[in-house]
């Protein structure tokens, strides 16, 4: 089982050579064989099956139980749980995949490409209020894609650590500044007082992420350790 007082966060990466992905499809109940199944798109089926597989097994291994005997539930906002005291969030973002785990602390995760070819001032002014649109539009233009992404995972991970997820969105506000890897509690959220870490990671260099953790109960910070998952 997990330490006391810790989150652990797993990276993958599905490249090449990752034929033991194969083995992951006995670990799917029927709903998530049903889901493989229903992708048309072979690419989006195989990372299904090494999201969900690699989940499966990461978890088990807290829980000591067989990848395939987990059984996950929703909660009344959609949010994946499983059995007690295990507490999860996952992301994922093409190939990439994180999870997120944690006996003491509920919490939310979100990993994306920060050199995504899109457009972001449209979304900054859409998704954003007017202040952050100000505070982002002042970034020198090459720093303006890991300003927008270091801002949007903090808020997604954010939302998903309640359940809310990205419908929550207009509601609160953050920062695009690095704030070091001291704790940073910077989301202004007007119904929310409860203190929240946000911890920053990478995973190869184009992926950023994002790890909200809620502090609620908790008299001292966790301590996040980062795992990679690699293939034998
Ligand atoms: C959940 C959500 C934030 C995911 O965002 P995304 O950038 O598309 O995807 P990510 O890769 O970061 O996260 C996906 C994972 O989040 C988890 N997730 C799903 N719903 C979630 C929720 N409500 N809260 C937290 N995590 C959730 C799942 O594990 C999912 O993985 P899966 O698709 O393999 O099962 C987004 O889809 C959302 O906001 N959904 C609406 C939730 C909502 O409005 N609920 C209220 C309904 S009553």
């Amino acid at each position: 089982m997990i330490k006391k007082n810790t989150v652990e966060i797993w990276l993958a990466h599905l490249g090449e050579n990752c034929s033991s992905t194969l083995n992951f499809r006995g670990f799917l109940s029927k709903d998530e064989l049903i889901r493989l199944e229903n992708y048309r798109i072979p690419v989006l089926a195989e990372r299904f099956l090494f999201f969900r597989g690699l989940l499966r097994v990461i978890l088990s291994d807290y829980l000591s139980v067989a990848p395939q005997e987990i059984v996950f539930m929703n909660d009344s906002n959609g949010k994946p749980r499983i059995q007690e005291p295990l507490k999860f969030n996952v992301s994922h973002t093409e190939n990439f995949f994180c999870a997120a785990v944690s006996t003491d602390f509920e919490l939310g995760i979100d990993i994306e490409n920060i050199d995504r070819k899109i457009e972001l001032a449209p979304l900054v002014k859409r998704f954003f209020s007017e202040k952050e649109f100000r505070s982002w539009d002042s970034f020198p233009e090459k720093e303006k894609a890991t300003a927008f992404f270091r801002c949007w995972t903090r808020k997604e991970a954010y939302l998903k650590t309640s359940g809310v997820g990205i419908a929550g969105l207009g509601d609160i506000e953050g920062s695009f500044e690095i704030l070091d890897s001291k704790p940073i509690v910077d989301i202004k959220h007007p119904m929310n007082t409860e203190e929240f870490i946000f911890h920053e990671f990478g995973i190869f260099p184009k992926i950023l992420g994002t790890c909200s953790i809620n502090l609620k109960n908790s008299i001292k910070a966790p301590k996040v350790k980062i795992r990679e998952w690699r293939f034998r």
